[in-house]
């Protein structure tokens, strides 16, 4: 298993470029197959989630051509087979982005159970009880859901929690189905408006995505499309972090600054200088140690639950103690033991971790089991004295593009030693 080794302590100078976000490229693939002719998606970001969606619908019988490293196209008319196997389906919840779609399009799907996951129960309820609401006779068996509808029907969906693959799902199923769908609760994540842009263009009637309230008029048919994905702000955040822990001074272009707000709000609070443009944001600490921040993750666009890690290693080396409060996931501090390992002053007390911030952290051999815990300890990493050695790192490797490449490219002293 590939592991990053970082020698910490150098002030990140410099400008990178963000990549198409990753949980807005998900659901556009699986959409994918709604249509009746080829799509072509630009700023497709090489992330090996993106690699596991690619996989998932190559089995299905869904032609797909890379044309360059960020462009592809999907040709779904040759689909064959209408099954999401267990063994894609355990490296990478998001597959069950396909139910919806096939269901929708071809009146049947088999998609294998995600089962628990590292960062809590992630239950699929959801899905399940807005496709039933549509007409969809669904069964779980054998680990799988098996559900089958003739045509689904347009109906109205209260959503009991905000939930962005749920909202995502039904939203898709809804552009084929007869009538109109609305869905309440629904979650207002920019990936679940660019999701509805890329349906749209198809030819799907959507209206309020980025409400709460979604109105989708179910169509015959979706047509062929030329789609580009919006840029990564779980990414864009992450770097601004990076420019942060360091003291150091961090551009990123071709961002959405206005998806940013909460980690913007809370990256002022911690005394960084921040100036922005149309497509960028400008971060400078000036050298200075960032002051501790507190803060809660909630849905958009509230703090989000995929920035909190590197909050936590951010307060890490603070000034001053910080509380930070995860709603969204149980168990989703497993970066807390590993930043303790590193020198961290860090308890969790319930679903909050308290920090009191140190002057330094020293380096260390670390792992986590998710994304974003292991995107945290690379940042530990960078503001540590030492050498990091970060194990594991395929988690990084499903949502941050060419990572060392981009940390490299800002001064990072970072390397990856391969397997
Ligand atoms: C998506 C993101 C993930 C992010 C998360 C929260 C993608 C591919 N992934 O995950 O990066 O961390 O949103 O912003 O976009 N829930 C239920 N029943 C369900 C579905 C969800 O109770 O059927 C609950 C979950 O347990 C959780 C909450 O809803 O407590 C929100 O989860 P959800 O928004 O669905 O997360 P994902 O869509 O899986």
């Amino acid at each position: 298993m590939d592991r990053l080794e970082i020698r910490g302590g150098r002030r990140l100078d410099g400008q990178v470029y963000i990549s198409g976000a990753k949980n807005a490229t998900l659901p556009i693939l699986a959409a994918a197959l709604l249509a009746d002719e080829p799509v072509v998606l630009k700023k497709v970001p090489h992330l090996n989630d993106v690699t596991t969606t690619v996989k998932l619908l190559r089995r299905m019988g869904v032609d797909i051509i890379f044309h360059d490293g960020v462009r592809l196209e999907v040709d779904p008319r040759g689909i064959t087979e209408f099954v999401a196997p267990y063994e894609l389906v355990k490296t990478m919840r998001a597959s069950i982005l396909v139910l919806g779609p096939l269901l929708a399009r071809f009146g049947q799907a088999d998609v294998s159970l995600p089962g628990g996951c590292a960062i809590g129960a992630r239950p699929v309820d959801l899905h399940v009880s807005g496709l039933r609401a549509m007409g969809a006779e669904i069964a779980i068996e054998q680990g799988y859901i098996r559900a089958r509808a003739k045509r689904l029907r347009g109906a109205r969906l209260v959503l009991d929690t905000v939930s962005v693959t749920s909202t995502e799902n039904l939203m898709m199923a809804a552009t084929l189905a007869y009538g109109e769908t609305v869905i309440e609760n629904a979650a207002r994540e920019p990936e679940v408006i660019d999701l509805a842009n890329f349906l749209v263009s198809m030819g799907a009637r959507i209206e309020g995505a980025g409400t709460d309230t979604i109105h989708v008029q179910g169509v015959d048919s979706l047509a062929g499309t030329e789609y580009t994905v919006l840029p990564d702000r779980i990414e864009s955040g992450t770097y601004l972090v990076a420019g942060a822990i360091t003291g150091g001074r961090v551009r990123i272009n071709h961002t959405c600054p206005e998806h940013l707000d909460a980690v913007l709000a809370k990256l002022d609070e911690a005394g960084a200088k921040l100036t922005m443009g149309r497509d960028w944001v400008e971060l400078d600490m000036a050298g200075r140690r960032p002051k501790a921040v507190d803060l809660r993750t909630a849905p958009y666009p509230a703090f989000p639950t995929d920035m909190q890690a590197q909050f936590c290693a951010l307060n890490a080396i603070a000034e001053g103690s910080g509380a930070i409060t995860e709603t969204i996931f149980e168990n989703r501090f497993m970066h807390a033991q590993e930043l303790q390992r590193m020198g961290a002053d860090l308890v969790i007390k319930g679903n909050t971790a308290i920090t009191r911030g140190v002057a330094e952290l020293t380096g260390a051999p670390v792992m986590a089991t998710d994304l974003r815990a292991s995107a945290s300890l690379v940042l530990a990493g960078l503001a540590a004295s030492g050498t990091t050695v970060v194990d594991r790192i395929y988690h990084i490797d499903r949502g941050y593009e060419c990572i060392e490449e981009k940390l490299a490219q800002l001064g990072a002293d970072i390397k990856r030693l391969p397997s």
